[in-house]
């Protein structure tokens, strides 16, 4: 594996590879990596001939200063990791690498960025479009791989796919849990263990949710049962629990309004002063 530092120097590489009729599988991250980034490593190893991770903490996504600062940076765990999975390049840019200048660039996202997340943390989602464009232009990837922890980003990056006009693939993978259910995030070696204990409650509260709907309660009700349920849970606070279009991301008044994607319910959570978030599939 070569770690790559340079915005030249990755040109370089998947160039060559594109010259050679090479397919390029990116797996754009913040590093911390995980079993969850790991399985999206794996997934690109086993349909790309090249695979390229990238590791950078994207100051401009963060509306917080103290979460850009005290987000986890591993870099030596996360290159022995993408090492053992084989990977072929470990894209790891400084900040001025990336943003030589200001980014000042502002993506008409429309509807998909401004419920939920996009709401809570403004200027989040237009953070992400300018990374993850800048990363595309750069690995011109043939498939791109995202989790679906981050449910709504994927739905971003996809508006951002069609009004740059990138030709790719995006592969959304399935979330890796913990054993007691907990969705794996690199914000969890911030929860206490006291935290830690309550955070899997999340999970079942949300398969219980499923439960509800079988009763035959509609997706409003069956939003508003789920939240209170979280927040009578000692240790947990929601931040929003919304049943949206899975596409669309636009809260649904009946399963029967949701398209062909189908309904997920999306949450955050505060859990021991730690951001949460989750969702799940009706
Ligand atoms: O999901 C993430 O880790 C980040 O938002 C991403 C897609 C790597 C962009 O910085």
């Amino acid at each position: 594996m070569e770690i790559i530092r340079t915005v030249s120097r990755l040109s370089e590489a998947v160039d060559a590879a594109r010259a050679k009729g090479c397919s390029i599988g990116l797996v754009p991250t913040m590093g911390a990596l995980h079993a969850g980034h790991r399985s999206l490593v794996e997934r690109a190893r086993a349909e790309n001939d090249i695979v390229v991770v990238s590791v950078f903490v994207n100051p401009t996504q963060f509306n917080n200063a103290d979460d850009l600062r005290t987000y986890p940076r591993t870099e030596e765990a996360d290159t022995a990791l993408l090492e053992a999975c084989g990977v072929d390049y470990a894209f790891i840019p400084s900040v001025s690498e990336i943003y030589p200048e200001p980014d000042t660039r502002v993506f008409d996202l429309g509807p998909v960025a401004e419920v939920m997340e996009g709401a809570m943390r403004p200027g989040h989602f237009n953070g992400v479009a300018q990374i993850v464009s800048k990363l595309f232009a750069l690995a011109k990837p043939t498939r791109a791989y995202f989790g679906e922890k981050d449910f709504q980003q994927i739905a971003v990056i996809r508006r951002m796919v069609e009004l740059e006009g990138f030709d790719l693939e995006i592969v959304p993978c399935p979330i890796v849990r913990e054993a007691d259910g907990l969705a794996l995030s690199s914000r969890n070696v911030r929860l206490s263990p006291e935290a830690r204990a309550i955070a899997p409650q999340i999970h079942r509260i949300l398969e219980e949710s499923v439960a509800i709907k079988a009763q035959g309660k509609g997706p409003r009700e069956v939003a508003s049962l789920t939240e209170a349920a979280i927040n009578a849970t000692e240790g947990l606070e929601a931040e929003y629990y919304q049943i949206v279009d899975a596409r669309t991301m636009q809260p649904i008044d009946s399963w029967e309004e949701a398209g062909d994607c189908g309904a997920a319910g999306c949450v955050t959570v505060y859990c021991g002063g730690v951001r949460l978030i989750d969702n799940i599939k009706y």
